[in-house]
């Protein structure tokens, strides 16, 4: 037995018996643990330390229409807890991605989020008709956040009318049937405007967040550590701005699917996004130090729900935005049992 065989069965590990399924628009995933755009490729170097279909889905790098050699080097600083990233959409081109990459996650029997990327709308467009009738395709995660461009004007995601633009014209190119999320950048006033705006354009869903610009400047070259001078930043760093993304925009689009992201490490990181309102998340970063993560991640959450009593994923979203826990002097109180009763009313909130 070689050792990545060793590897890939090591995990004699009994889920708990929890719902997973998660419904992203008109797709139900067989669980809410997906890889993040840009963090393992297309799955095929992560199936080597577990099978890839066993995820909800395997969220691939934005694919452009044409190849692309990205950004200069160095393309990766580390941060403390995250790392700065430019690679510059670095990728083959949407037709040797459909050919390879694509029908490589279609014969392995895992749940494609096709994550495209253009620099106009018209680019979009083009990409989205490209995906019609692709095996394998189960979502359309439309990057407009990528920090790593030219201008920021590119960053169609920092403005509402250039967002709808690209979500409506995905929209119509895309296939009938494959919901389309956008992907939103952290690196705005307010992100549920963003959010509205594409929801109103057609997106069935939004992932939620994208990397934030950063900066590093090397001490000893006294220049910036990364060749495009800046990158997106990723890893727990970024935490808990991701969660409050998902927490102001599951407040301002009650109903919207939510795909989260943003350094998660742990089953308990993952149900920080769930609470917060996501409907799934991806892992992301923390697969450069543990390729395991994203199911040793979907194995906790279902451990974490589980302890908490929950019999569903589905049951624990957002369901950190009811009001405040009433509880009682000598400890915990059920949730509910003693909301709106008046004779708690002057009780201590914790
Ligand atoms: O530079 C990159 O390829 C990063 C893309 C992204 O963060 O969307």
């Amino acid at each position: 037995m070689t050792e990545l065989t060793v590897r890939k069965t090591e995990a004699a590990f009994t889920r708990p018996d929890v719902d997973l399924t998660t419904q992203l628009g008109s797709v139900t995933f067989p669980n809410p643990v997906f890889t993040a755009s840009g963090c393992a490729a297309a799955g095929q170097e992560l199936d080597q330390f577990f099978d890839v279909s066993q995820l909800g889905g395997i969220v691939t790098k934005s694919i452009m229409l044409a190849p692309r050699s990205g950004r200069a080097t160095p393309r990766m600083a580390e941060t403390p807890s995250g790392m700065l990233n430019s690679i510059g959409l670095q990728g083959p081109g949407i037709d040797a991605f459909l050919d390879k990459d694509l029908a490589w996650l279609a014969q392995r029997g895992a749940r494609a989020v096709v994550s495209i990327a253009g620099g106009s709308v018209e680019d979009y467009a083009k990409l989205a008709a490209k995906l019609r009738g692709a095996k394998g395709l189960a979502m359309i995660e439309v990057n407009i956040s990528c920090p790593n461009v030219e201008d920021r004007g590119q960053v169609f995601a920092c403005d509402p009318g250039a967002s709808a633009a690209v979500v409506q014209a995905v929209k119509r190119s895309a296939p009938t049937g494959v919901p389309v999320f956008a992907k939103l950048s952290p690196d705005v006033t307010d992100i549920t405007e963003i959010a509205k705006a594409c929801v109103d354009a057609g997106a069935d869903g939004l992932s939620l967040i994208n990397t934030l610009l950063g900066l590093v400047i090397d001490t000893d070259t006294m220049r910036p550590a990364l060749g495009g001078i800046t990158g997106g930043l990723s890893g727990p760093a970024i935490r808990p701005v991701a969660v409050r993304a998902v927490w102001q925009v599951r407040q301002a689009l009650p109903d919207i699917p939510i795909l989260g992201m943003g350094g998660i490490r742990t089953g308990l990181d993952a149900l920080e996004f769930v609470l917060a309102g996501a409907n799934a998340v991806s892992v992301g970063t923390t697969v450069f130090g543990d390729p395991r993560a994203p199911i040793r991640v979907l194995d906790e959450l279902a451990v974490a729900l589980a302890e908490r009593g929950f019999s569903s994923v589905a049951e624990a979203v957002g369901l950190a935005h009811r009001p405040p826990e009433i509880r009682l002097p000598e400890g915990p109180d059920p949730v509910g049992d003693t909301l709106g009763d008046p004779a708690h009313d002057d009780e201590e909130q914790l």
